[in-house]
């Protein structure tokens, strides 16, 4: 549709007093991409946004959009346009004026600005309430509106903090879908930024994780959540959480967890080479947890009480205590749990996740 640019940003650090909100971050959102900003509340994604917007000046390190190093550029030369988590429509103005406004503002011709405005509102199949003042639409209507806003002033990027949090669950699952379809339709580079971790994976082409202004992995969905580069990832992705075991490696192979021991095989066993210690974290996901209602002989199993079942409809949640650790099993909603007290769990090698517990790495 127009010209769109990659947004490179080179060791950038942001302090805020004794705060490091942004740390050495090194990020590149190529041409097109939707790149996802994901972390716990106050892990710097705003404050980078801000830094590329030029609303926050760096610290150090270097923001390129495009060959362009926009570093002393006015936030209104930098040529992205920002959708900020409250969509702030001007509420005495029609939806056509809200999406005139930014054009009127840069001097653009009346018979243009009729065009794009047209233009925008079949993308975002508003056409049929131009007329209308903010208050008189639904929440995502509003949302398409401040979308639209960004989209007519066809900025070379895109920069979204949480665009979705004030809409209901059910509306959110839609524009999450919608607003997905729209960046490709388009193919405007977008930095968006969320907490939410299904949003992120549902609609990131890349996911960049960050905890304390620091970036813990930058890959794919699929990636981060079958390879997780650390712990920290591993414990952020995922839903429920992954369990995690800290366990020492004995001189025979095992990792003992105290509760219980769990030989390693071969592969794992390799993986632990590189450890920098006998400290070890062992990790598995809910999902991945086998649960057996008797103890069958051939399998490496460990055993566990049931403290209590979260029936979600489509599948269970068991909780399962093994001595002081508290475990979430994911399993059938028809799983037997009526008069049982003890069951037994499987923890597959092959969905095993081993760590370094003094760095957290990820060692498989
Ligand atoms: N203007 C400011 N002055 C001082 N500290 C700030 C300022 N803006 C942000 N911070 C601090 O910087 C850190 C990062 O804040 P930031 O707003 O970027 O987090 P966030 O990841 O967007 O969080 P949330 O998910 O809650 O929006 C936090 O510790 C925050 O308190
Ligand atoms: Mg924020």
């Amino acid at each position: 549709m127009y010209e769109v640019a990659r947004v490179r940003l080179i060791n950038l650090t942001k302090r805020f007093g004794e705060v490091k909100a942004v740390d050495n971050l090194n990020l590149e959102a190529k041409d097109k991409e939707f790149v996802v900003l994901l972390g716990p509340s106050g892990c710097g994604k705003t404050t980078t946004l801000r830094c590329i917007a030029g609303l926050e000046p760096p610290d150090e390190g270097e923001i390129y959009i495009g060959d362009r190093l926009v570093n002393d550029l006015d936030p209104k030369d930098r040529n992205v346009a920002m959708v900020f988590q409250s969509y702030a429509l001007y509420p005495h103005m029609t939806v056509f004026k809200n999406l005139a406004f930014p054009l009127e503002n840069f001097k653009v011709p009346k018979d243009e600005i009729k065009r794009r405005v047209q233009k925008v509102a079949k993308l975002l199949k508003i056409e049929n309430l131009l007329d209308r003042k903010p208050g008189q639409l639904s929440g995502g209507q509003q949302q398409r509106v401040a979308l639209g806003r960004a989209i007519i002033r066809e900025p070379q990027a895109f920069l979204m903090d949480e665009p979705l949090s004030n809409l209901d669950a059910k509306l959110r699952v839609y524009m999450r879908a919608e607003l997905k379809k729209l960046q490709k339709e388009i193919g405007v580079t977008t930095i968006y930024v969320t907490h939410d971790q299904v949003e992120a994976m549902t609609m990131g082409d890349r996911i960049a994780i960050l905890n304390e202004g620091v970036l813990q992995q930058f890959a794919p969905p699929t990636e981060v959540y079958s390879h997780p580069a650390n712990v920290f990832v591993a414990g952020f992705i995922g839903s429920p959480p992954t369990n995690f075991f800290e366990c020492t490696l004995t001189p025979e192979g095992v990792l003992d967890a105290k509760e219980f021991t769990y030989p390693l095989q071969k592969d794992l066993l390799e993986a632990t080479e590189t450890a920098t210690s006998n400290e070890v974290i062992l990790g598995i996901r809910p999902q991945d947890i086998g649960v057996y209602q008797e103890k069958k002989a051939k399998k490496n199993l460990i055993k566990a009480s049931l403290y209590t079942t979260e029936p979600l409809g489509d599948s269970m949640i068991l909780d399962l205590r093994i001595g002081d650790y508290i475990i979430k099993a994911v399993v059938n909603p028809d799983f037997k749990i009526e008069g049982v007290k003890d069951l037994w769990v499987e923890f597959p090698a092959e969905k095993v996740y081993l760590f370094d517990k003094k760095t957290g790495k990820a060692l498989t």
